[in-house]
């Protein structure tokens, strides 16, 4: 059996780290001493790239000069500024660049997407979520059911984990999608679980509701920036996600949707039109029929909000530099010496929820602790005030990311030693 790591072996790691430099393109929150905090977060919101702010001052100081002109003229033309950022979402989330777009925020897309791909009959009305939804998809969920003049009470399907397990099996997922195949209309689950960490599989579920003949669509929230995707080869219909995450384009930022292509064209699909989503070339005509434009742009409604799509641009230049299969790589192995040190050092006091293989998951490793809800929670605001960042999720959950961007080995190492000291004080014990 190897040795446990200790510290000077997680330096060792930092060193060897070929992605170690872009740690240095962030700006890292401060503890009150002035040294960084440790951020463990970026599954909430990423860190802010230094490049962020000069782009969104360029586009302050331009409107400033110049007004409209802005819109034609400036160096990136707002009347097409959205275009810069098609590639980069493209190649993040796997897909053709007509089948991606940023824009809006991702409930306000999950609402267009679920309007085209929601197509309810009296036989085929329902939608299947997970039990543990994040509460604005089943909100979303609700109200589109309710919308369409049917009854969340019976349209609304669940799948949950077995009794005693925190995640949902895949098998588990495809024999009810089987089961209730003839009944559901849309199948709408995470590509990485919010609370547990766990990471769908994808492919398999999209191809069992494709057999069955639902719709399927993920919300990538906490999966796009963080595990490779391949939404093009898998079929979904389609996706929506924010960038606020993993995606480091600061609070409130433009979100994005995928369409895949099979849809690229079609008319028989209901929408909420917008100008934006109308053809390029007539829009300022102001024609009174709405012709979409192909592909995902032709989802859109208005036109992008460029101070809160400026910092994704600095982002996006990071991953293509950094580039997703190396920081995936760096991922496994942060999230990995995480995992072994709480377990061989923590394991009596903790219980991991997130899934241990490593395909089945992200960078977020979600704990509970095995303490009172009042030791659990004196344990987190510890680790707060000791500067080291990570959340707490009702009821009993700390969820703890460390990011390839910018995390580090030694920082795993150190968040473990400060848990493993706050259990030991007695307000946690
Ligand atoms: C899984 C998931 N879905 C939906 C949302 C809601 O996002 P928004 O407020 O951008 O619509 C969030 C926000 O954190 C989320 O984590």
């Amino acid at each position: 059996m190897s040795a446990l790591p200790d510290r000077a072996a997680a330096a060792r790691m930092d060193e060897d780290d070929p992605l170690a430099s872009l740690r240095a393109q962030f700006h890292l929150p401060a503890r009150d001493d002035g040294s960084p905090a440790v951020y463990f977060c970026g599954h909430s919101l990423g860190l802010a790239p230094l490049r962020a702010a000069q782009i969104v001052n360029e586009e302050l100081a331009f409107w400033a000069e110049r007004g409209v002109e802005g819109h034609f003229t400036a160096p990136r033309p707002w009347l097409s500024y959205h275009e810069q950022l098609t590639d980069g979402l493209a190649r993040l989330a796997g897909a053709a660049a007509s089948e991606v777009v940023a824009m809006n925020s991702l409930t306000v897309n999950l609402h267009l997407m679920l309007t085209s791909f929601y197509r309810p009959t009296r036989e085929r009305h329902r939608i299947l979520i997970e039990g543990q939804a994040f509460s604005s998809d089943r909100y979303a969920v609700s109200a589109q059911i309710m919308q369409r003049g049917f009854d969340p009470a019976t349209s609304l399907l669940e799948v949950e984990p077995r009794s005693d397990e925190a995640c949902i099996r895949t098998d588990d997922l495809c024999e009810l999608i089987e089961q209730e195949g003839p009944h559901i209309a849309t199948v709408l689950l995470p590509g990485v679980q919010y609370l547990t960490g766990q990471r769908f599989d994808m492919a398999t579920v999209a191809a069992c509701a494709r057999r069955q003949g639902c719709a399927v669509g993920f919300d990538l929230a906490h999966a796009i920036g963080n595990v490779p995707l391949s939404l093009h080869d898998w079929n979904a219909d389609f996706a929506v996600w924010c960038s606020y995450k993993y995606l480091n384009a600061g609070p409130g930022a433009i979100g994005g949707c995928f369409v895949h292509e099979r849809h690229a064209r079609s008319t028989d699909l209901p929408r909420l039109a917008g100008w934006w989503g109308h053809d390029k070339a007539s829009r300022f005509e102001m024609p009174e029929t709405f012709a979409p434009l192909p592909g995902a742009e032709g989802w859109q409604v208005s036109n992008p909000p460029i101070l809160a799509a400026a910092p994704l641009l600095a982002s996006l230049e990071l991953f293509e530099r950094a580039e997703m299969a190396r920081l995936r790589t760096k991922s496994q192995a942060l999230t990995g010496l995480l995992e072994t040190l709480l377990q061989a050092r923590l394991g009596q006091a903790l219980t991991i929820l997130t899934p241990p293989e490593p395909a089945a998951r992200g960078c977020q490793l979600s704990i509970r602790l095995q303490r009172s809800p009042q030791q659990a929670r004196a344990v987190h605001a510890m680790l707060t005030a000791a500067g080291y960042v990570c959340d707490w999720r009702e009821p009993d959950v700390i969820r703890v990311a460390p990011v390839p961007l910018y995390n580090t080995f030694t920082e795993v190492w150190d968040f473990v030693t400060a848990l493993e000291s706050a259990l030991r004080h007695p307000s946690g014990m």
